[in-house]
């Protein structure tokens, strides 16, 4: 007898995570993408729906039709300085469009998965946070996401899932910035006083993937964290960028955060511990070092 596979709905189908999530889980489920544009890329999706989140009565009426069996909701307004200078947006979207998600997945009795950040923390502890560690975020970004951890948590089904620093084939990332400027300048300035992990977005989606076939998502109300291995300063970070690449025509100049003049504020330490992860899946992430050497040296 034939098993029909399971229907996912990825809202933010077409951004960095949302394209190599739904190519990891195509193999086992039928994908449908969710976005306010479509992506050039995404050929894995079974249907595409072209829906902003912030519309509740049609990311309900949409939901409704395709009848998922379950919702990833990635979309996110991520531009961390634009969220602290247009605070309405960020609550619009990342707060108001997760609540909205979330109507949707409770009037269909189905379970929510929804991608957070470390940025919820406020960086003081210095040492890995665990999911039981309180959030306290230091900018609008990490605000906004937080109140869309909060109307998740609401649910009866519902997993929340922790990531950092990603970067990714689909997507704007600080790899791809490095590696732009180190083709058209002498020095590059970098922050040595923040700390955190890189996680390839392409990893993180195996490991939801991983996830998904162990945990028993139908009745679960769970935060885990998830990041590649270790930890680095995005000085230290932005030395083995240039290393793999092999440029060495390039001077690096560590700065301190105050001297960016950024709009937003970030944690200085914001290491997420897998344990968690680790121990519902036996599955353990790669260093970090390790998915960005595969990363960057794919695009030579
Ligand atoms: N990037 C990181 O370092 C990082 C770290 C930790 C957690 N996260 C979380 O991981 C998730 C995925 O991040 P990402 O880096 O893959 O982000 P991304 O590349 O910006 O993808 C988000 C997608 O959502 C779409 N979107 C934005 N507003 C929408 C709306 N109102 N309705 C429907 N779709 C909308 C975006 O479209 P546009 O491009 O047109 O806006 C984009 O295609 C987010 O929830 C983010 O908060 C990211």
């Amino acid at each position: 007898m034939m098993i029909s596979k399971r229907n996912i709905l990825i809202t933010g189908s077409s951004g960095m995570l949302g394209v190599d999530l739904g190519s990891e889980l195509a193999r086992d489920y039928n994908i449908i993408g969710m976005d306010v544009k479509p992506s050039a890329v995404n050929h894995q999706l079974s249907a595409f729906i072209k829906c902003d989140i912030t519309d509740k009565d049609r990311i309900i009426k949409s939901a409704r039709d395709a009848k998922p069996d379950l919702i990833i909701h990635t979309a996110a307004w991520t531009d961390v300085d634009g969220c602290e200078e247009e605070p309405e947006k960020a609550k619009k979207i990342n707060q108001k469009g997760t609540e909205n998600v979330a109507i949707s997945t409770s009037e269909l009795s189905i379970p929510l998965i929804y991608i957070s950040t470390d940025f919820v923390f406020d960086g003081n502890k210095k040492a890995l946070y665990t999911e039981n560690d309180l959030p306290n975020p230091v900018n609008i970004y990490g605000k906004s996401k937080l109140e869309g951890e909060k109307k998740v948590a609401a649910l009866n089904k519902y997993i929340i899932l922790r990531t950092g620093w990603m970067f990714g084939v689909n997507g704007k990332n600080f790899v791809d910035t490095i590696l732009d400027k180190a083709k058209a300048k002498k020095e590059i300035k970098v922050v040595d006083d923040q700390i955190g992990c890189p996680t390839y977005t392409k990893d993180f989606a195996t490991a939801i993937g991983k996830l998904l076939s162990v945990v028993p998502i139908r009745d679960t109300r769970e935060i885990y964290h998830i990041t590649n291995k270790g930890a680095v300063t995005w000085f230290d970070y932005t030395k083995e960028i240039i290393k793999i690449r092999g440029v060495d025509n390039i001077q690096l100049v560590p700065i301190k955060s105050d001297q960016l003049n950024r709009p937003a504020k970030r944690p200085a330490f914001s290491v997420l511990d897998n344990s968690k992860f680790e121990k519902a899946t036996g599955f353990v992430m790669r260093p970090w070092r390790d998915a960005l050497r595969e990363y960057i040296n794919a695009k030579k």
